[in-house]
């Protein structure tokens, strides 16, 4: 029982402190088991009938990733020069999420949600940090990786060894919700109360 009690706390604090980062070390790659620790947990998401959807593309070439890294836009509540990863803080790694329109239907989104949650968790316990990155040029990524017209890209999502932290604040309902850096340069995310999103009958 005690055992199951300290699983379930490290499971709490995996999740609150697997944030979104934007600043990585960009001389270290992710190794071979994370990787398919990444890719598994895809594989362990539930979906809607169970009609698997979602197909993705992992991107480790270097080149390939300063690439799509071009074509990203990171951190839409700060001002570039601050939100926007500099030469050396790049992500190494990025999956592409795509649907196949054959497959897809209107409960598609919240399939890709599950698998990108299970992904970006998986890799944090890896002590990888990762963005979920929506704000790509589609046409321009499916050019970039002959990407064919049976899918549609749902987002991309970068990997990387972060080099800063990021924490939750909770803030009250009439509070601004746009995170912000701290003096460290860590991001602080303002997280809404749960008396405040939670109603319990
Ligand atoms: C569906 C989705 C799309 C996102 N798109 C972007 C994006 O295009 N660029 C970016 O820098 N962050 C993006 N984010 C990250 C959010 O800004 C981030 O989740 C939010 O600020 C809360 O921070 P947290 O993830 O640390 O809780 C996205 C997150 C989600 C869930």
């Amino acid at each position: 029982m005690g055992e199951i009690v300290m699983k379930q706390n490290g499971l709490m604090e995996l999740l609150k402190t697997r944030r979104t980062y934007r600043r990585f070390d960009q001389t270290k790659k992710i190794p071979d088991d994370a990787v398919n620790d990444i890719v598994r947990a895809q594989q362990y998401a539930s979906c809607g009938n169970n009609r698997q959807p979602l197909r993705y593309i992992v991107v480790r070439d270097e080149k390939l990733v300063d690439e799509i890294f071009g074509i990203t836009r990171w951190a839409a509540s700060l001002p570039p020069e601050q939100g926007q990863p500099k030469d050396g803080e790049h992500p190494v790694m990025f999956v592409v999420v795509l649907e196949d329109n054959k497959l897809k239907n209107a409960i598609t989104g919240t399939d890709a949600g599950l698998a990108i949650s299970n992904m970006t968790l998986a890799a944090w316990n890896h002590g990888i940090g990762s963005c979920i990155i929506a704000n790509v040029k589609k046409d321009a990524l499916k050019e970039l990786l002959s990407i064919g017209e049976e899918y549609t890209v749902n987002c991309v999502v970068a990997f990387g060894y972060p080099t800063h932290k990021s924490t939750i604040v909770e803030v009250g309902n009439d509070e601004k919700l746009s995170y912000y850096l701290d003096d460290n340069r860590d991001y602080v995310v303002p997280r809404k109360k749960i008396e405040d999103v939670v109603k319990f009958m």
